[in-house]
């Protein structure tokens, strides 16, 4: 392969095709020689080590392919282990280090490293390790392996706040965490995402629920509407005449499509059942679910709670009592309700009859704004991300979100 079509390969408008963070200026020079030989354009060579790569990465966009120095690092697996984790999804990592250890060089092809390079690196050795990566083939082909995160959001009952949940979790996660989100409303015919952020439906989901085979990078490009740099919508606002059809695994491929180019995925779940639902809970990592605290909302988030332990019991399931306070003397109260579920309620979101329905009403994101109910759901995207609960805070909760899968 030339180097032109290195570049192509690795060339998206948007992201880098190459990052190096490469710490003494003999392996800099090696790397702007191949550089410049194989014509990458967009390439950014820094000086430094996999500990500003974390950093970087953390916060801008990650280049398809990283060039990372380890030498440096004491503990080189979980500095690999921490890049995975702010990468987004799909990009492929080279290490260069000065250890000539075979051990090591597994272990890193284990944690989904393409290639180890040890030093001093020569130009043909990098630029054999580069092609080799964007050509694919053998352990060259792997990429970090990480699939960005599913969280489901599902409505125990109409009406209980699930939407506003799904909407602030991906906003929040988006803005305040610089993750890149998409929000995928599965209810193609009364789903209210679109409104609830102020954008207009897209066309074309139907069609590719419908019909696997249309379903690829190209179709997503046109069919996400974008929100903000890092958050992207999926929705639909079909005619209510007919039926959405949507097969089982058009919603499976589209889920690796999305899960592939986004660090989470969050998707608002209708209360029916039919395949698409089930695709979805079936590989989903999260399932949050809205209830209020009525003896409908009871049973149904006990059913929904069961149902998940017996087909995906790795999901992490987080039981959120929405509107609480609402209806004050006819709600269950909440040891009532969690003995009735058969576990505890994870977090509470009250009645904020001031705050809540004015920003949805705006088309903003309830998180956005200020209140009792934006903090939680606030708190609630940074436990998502991995983020340690302060002190006294959401124990349970970060408990639960931290056995992850
Ligand atoms: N904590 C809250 N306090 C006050 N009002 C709320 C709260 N949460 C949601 N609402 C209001 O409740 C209404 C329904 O919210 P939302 O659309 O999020 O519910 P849903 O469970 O997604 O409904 P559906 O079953 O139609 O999908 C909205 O008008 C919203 O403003
Ligand atoms: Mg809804």
């Amino acid at each position: 392969m030339s180097g032109t079509a290195l570049a192509k390969e690795t060339g998206t408008q948007e992201r880098q095709q190459l990052r190096a963070f490469v710490a003494d200026d003999e392996t800099r020079a090696v790397v702007e020689q191949v550089v410049g030989d194989l014509v990458i354009p967009a390439a950014a060579i820094h000086r430094g080590t996999i500990r500003d790569a974390i950093k970087l990465l953390g916060r801008q966009r990650s280049p398809r392919v990283l060039l990372v120095d380890i030498s440096a690092s004491e503990l080189p697996l979980s500095d690999i282990n921490e890049l995975a984790e702010v990468c987004e999804p799909g990009v492929s990592v080279v290490a260069i280090g000065d250890r000539n250890d075979v051990g090591l060089f597994r272990e890193l092809i284990n944690h989904g490293i393409s290639d180890y390079l040890v030093k001093p690196l020569t130009p043909s050795l990098l630029q054999r390790s580069l092609l080799a990566v964007v050509e694919g083939g053998g352990a060259h082909s792997r990429q970090t392996g990480r699939l960005g995160r599913t969280i489901a959001v599902m409505g125990c009952r109409g009406g209980v706040g699930a939407t506003t949940v799904a909407t602030s979790l991906a906003w929040a996660i988006a803005t305040r965490r610089c993750r890149r989100v998409v929000l995928f409303d599965l209810d193609l015919q009364f789903g209210s995402v679109a409104l609830g952020m102020d954008l207009d439906p897209a066309h074309g989901l139907r069609d590719a629920l419908e019909n696997p085979g249309r379903i690829d990078g190209l179709y997503l490009e046109r069919t996400l509407v974008r929100h903000s740099e890092t958050l992207w919508v999926l929705s639909a606002e079909e005619t209510l005449d007919d039926p959405v059809r949507a097969d089982r695994d058009a919603v499976g491929l589209l889920l690796h499509e999305l899960q592939s180019k986004f660090h989470f995925v969050v998707v608002d779940l209708p209360r029916q059942l039919g395949p698409a639902v089930q695709q979805v809970l079936q590989s989903a990592n999260n399932l949050l679910l809205v209830s209020d605290l009525s003896l409908a909302g009871m049973r149904d988030t006990m059913r929904l709670n069961q149902l998940m332990q017996a087909t995906n019991a790795s999901c992490i399931v987080t039981v959120i009592a929405s509107r609480v306070g609402e209806y004050r003397t006819g709600e269950i109260p909440r040891a009532e309700f969690e003995r009735g579920i058969g576990r505890p309620i994870d977090l509470v979101l009250p009645f904020d009859p001031k705050h809540v329905p004015p920003l949805v009403n705006a088309g903003r994101p309830v998180a956005s704004g200020s209140g009792p109910t934006a903090s939680a759901l606030c708190r609630l995207a940074d436990q998502l991300c991995g983020a340690k609960p302060s002190a006294g805070k959401g124990g349970l909760l970060a408990r639960l979100l931290s056995r992850r899968s």
